[in-house]
């Protein structure tokens, strides 16, 4: 792929050499997102954040990876503050935005609404999240953190064990990252999801067709045993008709320790796109974990910074002029890490 000027709004965009190019550019970042360094790359440049959904982390730390990078955020969340609740297209408001901003990142609860934007922008767009279709930047921090993980460990993405447990059907996350893992080689991937929330049919088949090995069960017990990396998710009550639909599968699959000492291999890895439905009825991931040292939830989510700067740096074309325009931090950073 050619990342300069291009938009980022679907995984299928992506070949292995594109992925392993960012994750190098992501490795680059670490000084900076670590505050050891700062740049100015970015200066004057602004980031146009458009969210239509709730969203913390990935608006957080797309805004954040930005500022790092020396860049402005503008940025609108929910209709009811723009002027899309007036009546306005999505063709016009990207007209509108993209003349303010040098890139966009956009959140909406539509399918394929961030590349119709996206068709109407004068500059990049990045797709944060649409409907229950895609989270391209989602699949790439969690694949560098499965990397970062399991790189201590003698393993490796090719022939990696992954369990995806929860909401499989309504989760964009998970169908980001099975569409990047497709891109590997002789994987073993276990969905583990009641029969009604059952992975895409066309997301397993493009699986199987990349040659790895798919189990689909409703059995957790089964799905998270001989794996390296179990990935738990929230069921995504917001897609459903009624919270009371939600709630027959609230609390089906839930990972605490227990469950995690009697049926996972002692090093397995937890991940989560997070966040974590920690409400009694759900705990797909139970804070008695919290002191497991292979919960990398945390460490996950410190990796979205450095990949989305990474994501700016190629999309901009600055990636190889950061350290031309760095300095030192002058704050204390102690207790950071
Ligand atoms: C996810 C999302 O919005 O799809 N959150 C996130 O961006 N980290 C997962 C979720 O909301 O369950």
């Amino acid at each position: 792929m050619q990342f300069a000027g291009s938009h980022i709004l679907s995984i299928s965009q992506f070949e292995r050499a594109d992925v392993e190019q960012l994750f190098t550019v992501a490795d680059a970042m670490r000084p900076y997102a670590h505050r050891r360094r700062r740049t100015c790359v970015l200066d004057g440049a602004i980031l146009g954040s458009m969210f239509f959904e709730p969203s913390t982390r990935t608006r957080i730390s797309f805004g954040s990876a930005f500022n790092l990078l020396g860049g402005e955020v503008r940025e609108t969340t929910g209709f009811e503050h723009s002027a899309i609740a007036k009546g306005e297209s999505l063709w016009d408001t990207a007209r509108v935005l993209s003349g303010y901003s040098d890139i966009v990142v956009m959140r909406h609860p539509e399918n394929g609404s961030v590349a119709e934007f996206a068709a109407a922008s004068r500059v990049p767009v990045i797709n944060g999240g649409d409907g229950t279709n895609e989270h391209p930047s989602q699949a790439l921090l969690d694949l560098y953190t499965i990397r970062s993980e399991l790189a201590g460990r003698e393993r490796d993405i090719d022939g990696l064990r992954i369990a995806m447990v929860g909401d499989l059907c309504f989760g964009r996350t998970v169908h980001s990252l099975s569409k990047l893992l497709s891109l590997f080689a002789d994987l073993r991937v276990s969905l583990v999801s009641p029969e009604a929330l059952k992975m895409p049919a066309e997301v397993v088949d493009n699986l199987q067709a990349a040659g790895h090995q798919v189990l689909e069960t409703d059995a957790l017990e089964q799905g998270i045993a001989d794996v390296d990396i179990v990935y738990s998710t929230r069921i995504q009550e917001e897609r459903f008709a009624s919270r009371e639909e939600a709630d027959l599968y609230r609390g089906r699959f839930r990972l605490n320790q227990s469950v995690y000492t009697a049926n996972c291999e002692p090093n397995t890895v937890i991940m989560h796109p997070l966040p974590r439905d920690s409400r009694e009825g759900a705990r797909e991931l139970d804070i008695d974990l919290n002191d497991n040292p292979n919960l990398a939830i945390f460490r996950q989510s410190d990796n979205g910074v450095l990949v989305r700067m990474a994501m700016f740096a190629l999309l901009l074309d600055v990636a190889d002029q950061i350290s031309e325009h760095d300095a030192p931090v002058n704050w204390c950073t102690e207790r950071r890490f």
